[in-house]
């Protein structure tokens, strides 16, 4: 049966105290909007309407690659004259969904279970109980336990005020019914505004059933209004996929101190100590440790791997049994063969380093290509960058480097050769030999001393 999807996101946000529209602020690094989007995706290819107001421009750019298509409401005269915007767009018949653009943890479930309840048929409004219903619509409920209406909190009566069941803004309503309800809507209330909600008493005057069911997880109904609520969601989410890492074996030191703004695949026996956060699309093999505040976005890293404390991990594959770090960076391209170290303060990027190559303490690796069991002394660099294009540096197998050496690139180094300490080299060094590239050390066996004049 067919579906249209209907997004609510004109609102502004007042509270977030913001310039950026309510709807991009970031979960766990996608935009408010954007987690709906992607929860509906999950219902199936359907027409999806976003409703846009404030920061209009902003979020259409936004919901652009989505393929979603945005329908402007101005000015905002409630929830109901929302829906009016979009009905030109809806189907002919079938079931409408209707969500809220800042209510992001709605999960696909609920709102499949939702669009099955109303079934082109029926006004589906998913509800919930709340200790505390302050300012939310309460449902109406006769003796019989039916559905009646919802009354919105500055509408209410003292006696309504005490409904617990409130209305979440979810609803799946069958659209051809929908289009005709909200062409009647009126504005004769303390907001002056169209409430959505006045639909639920018409389609009871109307003999049209409506069912309302609770959703179970409060987590998943919960709006974002202010900055505070916003980490408050973060937080639970965050708990979530906390949770179901540890079930599926991964040991978080401190779940509460963990988080993922993307997908995290692990192996068996991960572990991860507190305070990382994974971004992007990230694979940790079997056995791969990952010390405290680690930052790690887009990687792959092998089994057996560790990784120190404080490292930064960006676009880079960290092979089998490597250790890097404590405080070490791997920009994009970074890419370590099985059994290499990189350590402290090293930088390495769009670089290849094979089997057992070593670059334990500060030093930088940029578009180099470093063979296996290099020694790559503490303090040296490439010198990739001439200002305007940059050269790639070789380094043959079993090559050593020693401390503080520029490799002004290009420039190739010969495989079990040694790079004096201090020594900048930019022609190309032979196989197995001794390069030293430095001003001789002299020493002046008639040089003595200036000496103060004594003081007049
Ligand atoms: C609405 C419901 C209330 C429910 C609550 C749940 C109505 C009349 N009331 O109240 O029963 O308990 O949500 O959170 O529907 N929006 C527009 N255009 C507008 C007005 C709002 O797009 O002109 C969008 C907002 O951006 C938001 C959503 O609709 O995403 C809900 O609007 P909001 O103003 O928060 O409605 P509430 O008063 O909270
Ligand atoms: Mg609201």
């Amino acid at each position: 049966m067919a579906l249209d999807i209907v997004i609510m996101a004109a609102g502004k946000g007042t509270r977030m105290k913001s310039r950026l529209p309510k709807v991009l602020h970031r979960l766990a690094g996608r935009a408010l909007l954007q987690h709906v989007l992607d929860t509906t995706a999950q219902l199936g290819r359907h027409p999806t309407l976003v409703i846009t107001g404030h920061g209009a421009d902003q979020v259409e750019q936004a919901i652009r690659p989505s393929g979603a298509l945005s329908v402007r409401q101005e000015p905002q005269l409630g929830t109901g004259h929302a829906i009016q915007q979009v009905v030109p767009h809806l189907g002919a018949d079938g079931t409408t969904l209707i969500l809220n653009g800042d209510v992001p943890l709605i999960a696909a479930g609920t709102t499949q279970a939702l669009v099955d309840a109303c079934g082109g048929e029926r006004l589906a409004l998913l509800t919930i109980e709340l200790d505390d219903p302050t300012g939310y619509g309460r449902i109406l409920r006769g003796s019989d336990g039916a559905v009646l209406g919802i009354v919105e909190h500055k509408d209410a009566t003292p006696a309504q005020r005490e409904v617990r069941e409130i209305y979440t803004g979810i609803m799946a309503a069958p659209t051809a019914l929908l289009k005709r309800w909200v062409g009647a809507l009126r504005n004769d209330n303390v907001q002056g505004e169209y409430y959505l909600t006045d639909i639920v008493a018409m389609a009871v005057a109307q003999g049209v059933p409506v069912v309302a069911s609770q959703v179970a997880d409060e987590t998943e109904v919960l709006g974002v209004n202010s900055p505070v609520q916003l980490a408050d969601l973060e937080r639970r989410y965050q708990k979530r996929q906390a949770h179901r890492l540890m079930e599926a074996g991964v040991r978080l030191i401190d779940p509460a101190r963990f988080d993922l703004r993307g997908t995290l695949h692990t192996g068996q026996d991960v572990e991860i100590d507190v305070g990382c956060v994974f971004e992007g699309t990230v694979a940790l093999g079997d056995e791969v440790r990952i010390g405290a505040h680690c930052v790690i976005r887009d990687a792959v890293i092998d089994a057996g791997a560790v990784i120190h404390p404080f490292t930064h991990i960006e676009g880079a594959h960290v092979g089998a049994g490597a250790l890097v770090g404590p405080y070490a960076r791997l920009r994009p391209g970074a890419e370590l063969g099985p059994e290499v170290h990189i350590g402290n303060f090293v930088e390495v990027k769009n670089s290849t380093l094979a089997r057992g190559a070593k670059a334990n303490h500060l030093a930088y690796l940029g578009d180099a290509t470093v063979g296996e069991r290099v020694n790559y002394g503490a303090g040296s660099i490439t010198a990739n960058y001439d200002g305007a294009n940059k050269h790639r540096t070789v380094i043959g197998n079993d090559a050593h480097i020693g401390s503080n050496c520029v490799l002004v690139a290009p420039v190739t180094i010969g495989a079990g050769g040694t790079i004096g300490g201090g020594s900048t080299v930019s022609k190309d060094t032979p196989p197995g030999q001794l390069t030293v590239a430095r001003a001789k050390q002299v020493s002046l066996s008639a040089w003595t001393r200036p000496v103060k004049a004594p003081k007049g």
